[in-house]
């Protein structure tokens, strides 16, 4: 194992073994350069946008390697990825109709015109991204930037003409799992890196908790390539316990949310992450059809109303969602605003920069291997 983790951090280059998804670019290369490993969640940037942002990291980032994620469902709309027309005429009105009502009810107005033009065919794009032609489009930008050595994917094996492509030119692929079986199934597509997911994740996991899947992942990995932990990890003590667990390092998310450089721009955003609480975020389909944990609001909840239509196939529940979000957040509507958040929300109650978490999270890192090699009295 021990050879693994010197080869996964030599090749990555980072000397802390904390990996930070994020969609901001300011948080991928502030965690990167306090020696972490920042990856960048490329899947809601069009092509064009993902060009900007990686070219603007690699001019930031002192030369280190980076990441990006992918996100390719294992089930998605084949009408979705087939259709040379808008992804919209493939939302049922039924769904639209019911969004508008409860947006409605709410008095939360629709976005100006010109606006809802503009953000509404830059979804439809994105939307794209969640298929595996979309997927491969986003690899190829990637490719162009020698600085990332590493893409992830999420929510299915990465196809094979992917690993090879990636393979190919020296870039590792990760996987994550929510399940023993997804590990098995990530093996045989010939990933080198396994993230295992536990439930307390935000975004899209399973059931499991973290404490019982690492051990899981650990052992169907067998050695064979290393695996990081994640969910719910907020305090340098988790990476102890994940290293306990035989992961090589953690792989975090909801705590970059807190930060100064977060995606999170509008203070009521921050606002609503800072009052929530562990049981303040729960597993709901309507964000992209799949479960994805999140803060609950009166928008995800009304999703959860018997009278509410079942949520669309991937990528069409999130071009419906979207824009409805972007209403929200335009009207500053903080009871209707969820977002992708774990349990680990609970120690997010003010904001930090990047470079004091990293700080923080090192110092009770080495704090708690302290405590626990202790010898005993
Ligand atoms: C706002 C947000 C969006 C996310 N979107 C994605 C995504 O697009 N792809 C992905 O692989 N993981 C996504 N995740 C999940 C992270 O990759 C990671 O698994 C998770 O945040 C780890 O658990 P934690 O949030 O408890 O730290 C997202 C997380 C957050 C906070």
């Amino acid at each position: 194992m021990k050879n693994d983790m010197t080869s996964l951090r030599q090749k990555l280059g980072y000397s802390v073994p904390i990996f930070a998804f994020s969609h901001c670019r300011d948080v991928v290369v502030e965690v990167t350069r306090a020696g972490g490993f920042g990856v960048l969640g490329a899947s809601w940037f069009t092509p064009e946008q993902l060009e900007v942002e990686l070219a603007w990291i690699d001019r930031h980032v002192d030369g280190k390697p980076y990441g990006i994620d992918i996100v390719v469902p294992g089930k998605y709309s084949k009408e979705a990825e087939e259709t040379t027309g808008s992804l919209d005429a493939l939302i049922p009105d039924e769904h639209k109709a019911y969004m508008d009502t409860v947006l409605k009810e709410a008095d939360v107005p629709p976005l100006p015109e010109e606006e809802h033009g503009r953000l509404y065919e830059e979804i439809l794009q994105v939307g794209r991204n969640r298929t595996a032609s979309g997927g491969m489009r986003l690899v190829e930008v990637a490719l162009q930037h020698p600085q990332v050595r590493l893409v992830v994917s999420a929510l299915g094996e990465p196809r094979a003409d992917i690993v090879s492509l990636l393979r190919s030119r020296g870039i590792l692929v990760g996987a994550l799992c929510g399940k023993a079986e997804h590990a098995e199934r990530n093996l045989k597509a010939g990933v080198d890196l396994l993230v295992a997911v536990g439930t307390e994740a935000a975004g899209h996991t399973g059931e499991i908790t973290t404490m019982v899947l690492v051990p899981q992942v650990v052992a169907a990995a067998a050695g064979r390539v290393p695996v990081l932990a994640a969910g719910g990890i907020t305090r340098g003590s988790q990476i102890a316990a994940a290293r306990a667990l035989g992961a090589e390092g953690v792989w975090t998310g909801t705590i970059w949310l807190g930060t100064r450089e977060s995606e999170l721009i509008e203070p009521f955003q921050k606002e609503v992450l800072f009052a929530a609480r562990s049981e303040d975020v729960a597993r709901r389909r309507c964000w992209s059809g799949k479960t994805v944990r999140m803060i609950k609001s009166q928008l995800s909840e009304a999703w959860e109303r018997p009278d509410a239509p079942v949520p669309l196939q991937a990528p069409l529940q999130a071009v419906l969602w979207n824009p409805a979000q972007a209403r929200v957040v335009r009207a500053k509507r903080k009871e209707y605003f969820s977002y992708p958040a774990g349990q680990g929300v609970w120690d997010l109650t003010h904001e930090r920069s990047v470079k004091d978490v990293m700080y923080q999270l090192q110092l009770e890192y080495a704090e708690a291997m302290e405590r626990i090699t202790a010898p005993d009295d």
